[in-house]
């Protein structure tokens, strides 16, 4: 019988299956509930600035109204004794699943002022969490920033982080960046663990009759799967960090493809909210069937055999134009 149990950012996994941060590891009962299904980690919903900013405005324009607002509520807004009320449930959930389920649980943050990140990942740390994923996303759509202004952000919240939190931290990122192979390379050589590629964000569509800006898909599909495969297949083993996959992961295949590009974890989440959360059953079995078949009897036997560094034709992953395709048409 295959062995499937891998490390991850010095955790120790049952397997390379990990809830993604979404909707669905918002609660205890979905947390046990994925415990259940055999997947090795879980993490968390992220815990939004912008959302604990949003509730403070509504508080402090209701204040405004009731001319209730001094130079002191201000002050006590800007400190971080405030934010503590406003936290208190993500940190009842942190210490709650970690008495609930015995599998790792990665706590998530996304902050949108460099100096907030430090408190919360503290105040994560300090409620139980296993390992922390910071959700950062800057799109890089200003013009007047340099490269090197938009990545000095990454740089920034990771030194400030890194001074203040000794649980594993891992840097989930976009793949809006100019340089990216490089970004991902210098960030590996941070004190994070590890780097997950890639986080799906929001992204507009337009209404021709309404003239509205509405979201797009917000779920995946199995067509995603190609960008993020490629760039784990380019930086594993290139890397000074542990690499998870995300994106598109929609059943076994895919599964197995990001491990053998040298994913040292795979985070699913679209398929789930289509599926249901038992359908990590199916891919663990999946996955221990294709180790039968191969006779690998550990994840390490085949993780990053198709890897950049390793693969008989490497060029492939950096081959971007269809020039056989395109020839006979
Ligand atoms: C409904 C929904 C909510 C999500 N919420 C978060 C979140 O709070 N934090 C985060 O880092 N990623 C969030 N994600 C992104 C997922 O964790 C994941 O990176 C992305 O969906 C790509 O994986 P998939 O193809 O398996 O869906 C969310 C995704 C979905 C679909």
């Amino acid at each position: 019988m295959a062995n499937t149990q891998t490390d991850f950012i010095g955790l120790k996994l049952r397997n390379p299956l990990i809830a993604a941060s979404s909707g669905l590891t918002n609660s205890i009962e979905d947390i046990v509930e994925f415990e259940k299904s055999g997947v090795g980690a879980i993490v968390l919903k992220s815990l939004f600035e912008e959302e604990i900013r949003i509730e403070m405005e509504k508080d402090l324009s209701r204040m405004t109204k009731e001319n209730f607002i001094y130079p002191e509520t201000m002050d006590f807004y800007d400190s971080y004794d405030d934010v503590e009320d406003l936290l208190s449930g993500y940190l009842r959930l942190i210490s709650e699943a970690k008495k609930a389920v015995s599998i790792p649980i990665i706590a998530s943050i996304n902050c949108v002022t460099a100096e907030k990140w430090p408190y919360y990942a503290t105040t994560l740390q300090e409620a139980g969490a296993d390992a922390l994923e910071l959700n950062i996303f800057s799109l890089p759509s200003d013009f007047s920033h340099t490269p090197e202004k938009d990545e000095r952000l990454y740089f920034d919240i990771v030194e400030a982080i890194m001074k203040q939190v000794s649980i594993p931290v891992v840097l989930k990122i976009s793949y809006y960046s100019s340089n990216l192979a490089s970004l991902i390379y210098r960030l590996s050589k941070t004190e994070i663990s590890g780097i997950t590629l890639f986080n799906r964000f929001y992204s507009p569509d337009i209404d021709i009759h309404s003239f509205e800006v509405q979201p797009s898909h917000v779920y995946s599909s199995p067509d995603d799967l190609p960008i993020s495969l490629r760039w784990i297949a380019i930086m594993a083993g290139r890397v000074e960090c542990d690499l998870a996959a995300s994106t598109g992961v929609h059943d076994g295949e895919a599964f197995i493809k990001q491990i053998l590009a040298g994913a040292d974890a795979v985070q699913v989440a679209s398929a789930f909210y289509k599926h249901g959360k038992d359908y990590a059953l199916n891919l663990l079995t999946d996955l221990e069937a294709y180790m039968d078949k191969h006779n690998f009897n550990s994840i390490s036997d085949f993780k990053a055999k198709m890897s950049y560094a390793r693969a008989d034709n490497p060029a492939a992953f950096e081959r971007t134009q269809f020039m056989k395709h395109f020839a006979g048409k």
